[in-house]
């Protein structure tokens, strides 16, 4: 008998079943989302619910395989659930799931980063389970280890959501026009300064308006979180130059760039060491794991070798740890980065092309497996020029997109990540979508 099999369902847009459990999750779940970025507010429509992810793609649960450029935001690199991964952490599991105590695994794992990571390199590492508690106790550290108070952010960075770091945030804080956020006191963002991203002489401003007082520069060496906003050449040395003048601790913030943009991250790319460097999102390969670290005299200052508390109950957790693992091996093993490179330009490159031949404004961005489209004309190199996209358009992009079978953030201040898994068919029928998607908007 002949035997008809289905294409598979693109139109990614909330079906019924979506429907239906989103809305039994709004009341049992703030919003219906365990992470405001999920919210579709700011693109309209309801989010489809999500049933598995292989490779380049996301499945539905109302029957649609779409292309994804999330990758959960950010993890992915290696596509979903690669089956070296996958392996690595069900042979672990068997073994116990968690046990708060040493493992020669996570030895292993924090040599394994030493090696890679150049400001890693000598230094030491303390794993954790988020980039949260990545950034919040690399600041901690380094105020505990210059004996100063304040602290510089940039202008739509995002470091995660402790309290210090929620002024002027990127992501979902500025996605939902939040930056601040309710609950958080005058007095835990009082030692908080921000400056605009690539402008050195606002930071040289704050260091002349507080002498002997700032403990350090907290940056995403690519910011990725008011879309994707490359640093100028000369802004990272000049962070560097500043700090080592005035004694205050250089922190990078590779929870989205380490492994990303170059095995060792941006820092490796760009050639700038900083001080410490926090890392999440691809160290863990799916499972929750984040890391910071950096320079052994002032990794010494944390307990129990000094007097910077911090702690975790499922720290070096080893399913964390065998995802980790599993995930570095193939990424030294097969280095994907050239690759990555030359396919996230040609899907740039591609997707300018089509905004122009539709007449749409379009300012791209990437750097290594990461891009943004700013719906907007002329360059984009702070939160300022990122926020005067038109976001109306983008939402109008996003569903069209989504029709398509192409799932992109909910949100024009996300970056769009590649993944090993995203081969030419991939960005081939991405580009044959935008096409699509472009000219909708132009007859809407
Ligand atoms: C640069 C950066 N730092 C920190 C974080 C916080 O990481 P997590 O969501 O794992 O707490 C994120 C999350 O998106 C991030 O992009």
């Amino acid at each position: 008998m002949h035997k008809t099999t289905q294409p598979p369902l693109t139109d990614g847009r909330a079906g019924a079943r979506s429907r239906e459990l989103f809305a039994a999750a709004q009341a049992v779940i703030p919003g219906g989302v365990n992470s405001p970025v999920r919210a579709f507010s700011s693109v309209g429509g309801h989010p489809p619910f999500i049933k598995a992810a292989r490779g380049p793609y996301i499945y539905t649960e109302d029957g649609a395989e779409l292309i994804d450029y999330v990758g959960s935001w950010g993890p992915a690199l290696l596509g979903h659930a690669h089956p070296e991964v996958v392996e690595a952490v069900v042979q672990v599991a068997r073994d116990g799931l968690s046990f708060g105590a040493c493992t020669a695994a996570e030895v292993e794992f924090a040599e394994r980063l030493c090696a890679i990571v150049p400001a890693l390199r000598g230094g030491q590492v303390r794993l954790v389970s988020s980039g949260t508690e990545a950034t919040m106790s690399a600041l901690r550290l380094a105020r505990g280890y210059t004996g100063r108070p304040k602290i510089i952010k940039a202008e739509g960075g995002y470091h995660g959501h402790a309290d210090m770091l929620l002024v002027a945030a990127g992501s979902g804080a500025a996605t939902l026009g939040i930056p601040g956020s309710a609950g958080v006191t005058e007095a835990a963002v009082g030692d908080t300064l921000t400056v605009p991203y690539n402008d050195l002489a606002a930071v040289r401003a704050c260091f002349e308006a507080n002498p002997g007082a700032i403990a350090a520069i907290i940056i995403e060496p690519v910011a990725g979180n008011m879309g994707c906003v490359p640093p100028r050449p000369g802004y990272l040395e000049g962070l560097r130059e500043i700090c080592t003048a005035e004694g205050a601790v250089l922190i990078f913030d590779e929870v989205m760039t380490g492994f990303r943009v170059a095995l060792g991250g941006a820092q490796e790319r760009f050639g700038v060491t900083p001080d410490l460097t926090c890392l999440g999102k691809i160290i863990g390969g799916g499972l929750p794991v984040g890391a910071y670290g950096g320079r052994r005299e002032i990794m010494a200052k944390i307990a129990p070798l000094g007097p910077v508390y911090q702690a975790g109950t499922l720290s070096g957790n080893p399913l964390g740890v065998a995802a980790g693992l599993a995930t570095l091996t193939i990424l030294e093993r097969e280095p994907p980065y050239a690759a990555l490179e030359e396919a996230t330009r040609h899907l740039v490159e591609g997707l300018g092309a089509l905004a122009a031949r539709h007449g749409i404004p379009l300012a791209s961005t990437r750097v290594g497996a990461m891009f943004c489209g700013f719906f907007r004309g002329g360059e984009v190199w702070d939160y300022a020029d990122a926020k005067g996209s038109d976001t109306a358009r983008f939402g109008r992009f996003h569903g069209e997109m989504l029709a398509r079978g192409v799932y992109l953030a909910p949100s024009q201040f996300e970056a769009a990540f590649l993944s090993i898994a995203h081969d030419p068919s991939i960005l081939a029928r991405t580009l044959e979508a935008a096409d699509g998607a472009f000219a909708a908007l132009g007859e809407g």
